[in-house]
């Protein structure tokens, strides 16, 4: 049976529907302090299966909180096993002690998480190795060839870019789905949170319809200083795909403002932008 955790919905149910399982009814509520309560009330009655598949993209500090009591509460079923699919893991960009005293975030969540779960499963993380931070077997899957799907069948003698030679891989994959192009990175320094700094790749776009391929977009920053120095490069449609549409604050706005012609994520974050679902990939695994 499979459990959702509040932003994962629809991915939720496109998995039931892929593995042809039932899709338990779930409860959150919030109490006057703030506190969260998420249960599974109905994965007794409607499930002889006693595999619980909670499936919950871990896009905020509640969502996490939200995710523990999920696990906890098939357990009290009688659950006898417990996998937990994060389409999303959050945290995982924190994936080391940056500065002296600081936490490894990725490695403190994951371990809070292994403690409800028998297996583990994520979707495209900033780094596979996050994996190992899980004190339960935990495997990713790459679903970046599934982004092709969206785009145009007539790109222009096209260019696939990632943003940095770290999602080069990326980029490979979307432009292997897509069928032809040439595949080149951009060179990028992370000034802040908000600001980055990049360097034209040498391969000339002018007149070519260029696709910029991210595991994430999350301030959008980066997409939208790629997509603009493109633009002063020439380049006809630009085309923004990634894995994890995070789009927080008016990451949107930014890349609109920078000209991208179309955005395209999966529906591991579900936003407006979630053209692709994991669900097929997900469900290979499971
Ligand atoms: C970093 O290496 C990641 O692959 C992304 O490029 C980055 O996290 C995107 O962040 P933002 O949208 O805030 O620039």
């Amino acid at each position: 049976m499979i459990i959702s955790g509040s932003a994962s919905q629809v991915l939720a149910a496109e998995l039931a529907a892929e593995l042809d399982e039932s899709l338990a009814s779930v409860e959150y509520e919030r109490f006057p302090d703030g506190e969260l309560l998420a249960s599974a009330p109905g994965f007794a009655d409607e499930g002889d299966d006693h595999r619980a598949v909670v499936v919950a993209s871990t896009v905020s500090s509640d969502a996490h909180v939200e995710l523990l009591q999920l696990q906890d509460a098939v357990r009290e079923w009688g659950a006898e096993e417990v996998v937990t699919v994060l389409p999303y893991m959050g945290y995982a960009r924190q994936d080391d002690a940056f500065e002296r005293g600081h936490p490894v975030s990725a490695r403190a969540v994951a371990r809070a998480i292994s403690s409800g779960t028998d297996r583990v499963l994520t979707v495209n993380p900033h780094e596979d190795a996050v994996c190992d931070f899980f004190d339960v077997p935990a495997e990713s899957v790459g679903a970046a060839d599934r982004l092709a799907a969206p785009l145009p069948s007539d790109l222009a003698d096209p260019v696939f870019l990632s943003p940095d030679d770290g999602a080069l891989d990326i980029a490979e994959s979307v432009r292997d789905a897509y069928g032809a192009g040439e595949v080149d990175y951009f060179e990028k320094t992370r000034l802040s949170g908000t600001e980055v700094e990049m360097t034209p790749s040498d391969t000339d776009v002018a007149g070519r319809d260029v696709v910029v391929t991210d595991d994430i977009i999350a301030t959008g920053s980066t997409m939208s200083e790629a997509v603009g120095i493109l633009g002063e490069k020439g380049a006809g449609r630009v085309f923004v795909t990634c894995v994890h549409p995070m789009l927080a604050a008016d990451a949107y706005a930014k890349l609109s403002r920078a000209g991208v012609e179309a955005i395209y994520g999966t529906d591991t974050i579900e936003r407006a932008v979630s053209e692709v679902s994991v669900a097929p990939v997900i469900a290979e695994e499971l």
